[in-house]
C-alpha cells in the first residue's frame, strides 16, 4: 500500500479512526484541527493511503516546550547553561488498530524526526520529549528515545527524549 504523510486539512475523515485510545481519538476528532488552524498550539501530521488521501489512518502532533536543564542526565547537558532547554514536544501519535503492525507508527516517527531536524536548523531546539504510555516506552526505545528519571512514576506515562544531535548524526550516516 503506497502512503503518504502530509499535514492535517480540514476535510479529512477522521470519523471512524480508533486507535483503541479514546483520549488519542478524541483529540484527532475534536480538537487537532482547531488547535492547529484557530490556536496555534499543535501542528498534526497524518498519514493516508494515496488510493483514499482524505481518510486518516494514523497521525501525530508537534508542538515546542522547555524544560529544566536538571530533568536531563549529566552527560546530556554537560556544558549547558542553567536555563530550561527548548525542544520539540512529540504531544501525540497514535495509528488506527485496523492499520497496526505494517510499519506506520514507524514512518510517522521518521517524519516528526526530519521535520524536528529541519526547524532546529532555524530554531533553538535541543531534543524530542515524548510522554510515552509505560507499555509503549519499548517501542519507541527502538528508535533511540531515553527514559528520562526522577519524578512521575506514578504517573501512566514515561517523560522520553531523544538528543536532536543523535538525529543529526544519524539522518547523515
Ligand atoms: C504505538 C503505535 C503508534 C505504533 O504504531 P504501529 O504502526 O503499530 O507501529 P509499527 O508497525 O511501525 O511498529 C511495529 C513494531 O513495533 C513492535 N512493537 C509493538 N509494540 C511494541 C512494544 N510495546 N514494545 C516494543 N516493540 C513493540 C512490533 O513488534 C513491530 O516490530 P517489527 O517492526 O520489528 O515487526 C500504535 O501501536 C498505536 O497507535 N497504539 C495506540 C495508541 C498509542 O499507544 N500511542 C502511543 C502513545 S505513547
Amino acid at each position: 500500500m503506497g502512503v503518504i504523510v502530509r499535514r492535517l486539512e480540514e476535510d479529512d475523515v477522521v470519523e471512524n479512526f480508533d486507535c483503541k485510545d479514546e483520549a488519542l481519538n478524541n483529540y484527532l476528532k475534536k480538537h487537532a484541527w482547531s488547535n492547529q488552524q484557530k490556536i496555534s498550539i499543535g501542528v498534526t501530521y497524518v498519514v493516508v493511503d494515496e488510493l483514499a488521501c482524505k481518510t486518516v489512518l494514523g497521525y501525530f502532533t508537534l508542538a515546542t516546550s522547555a524544560i529544566p536543564r536538571d530533568s536531563f542526565p549529566k552527560k546530556h547537558v554537560r556544558g549547558l547553561p542553567a536555563y530550561h532547554l527548548p525542544l520539540i514536544l512529540l504531544a501525540r501519535l497514535a495509528v488506527d488498530h485496523r492499520f497496526e503492525g505494517k510499519g506506520l507508527g514507524r514512518l510517522l516517527l521518521r517524519e516528526a524526526f526530519r521535520i524536528s531536524v529541519s526547524v532546529s536548523e532555524q530554531v533553538g531546539c535541543r531534543c524530542i520529549i515524548t510522554d510515552a504510555y509505560r507499555h509503549k516506552v519499548a517501542w519507541y526505545a527502538k528508535y533511540g528515545f531515553i527514559p528520562l528519571e526522577g519524578g512521575g512514576e506514578d504517573k501512566p506515562t514515561q517523560r522520553m527524549f531523544l538528543d536532536i544531535r543523535t538525529l543529526k548524526a544519524a539522518l547523515k550516516a
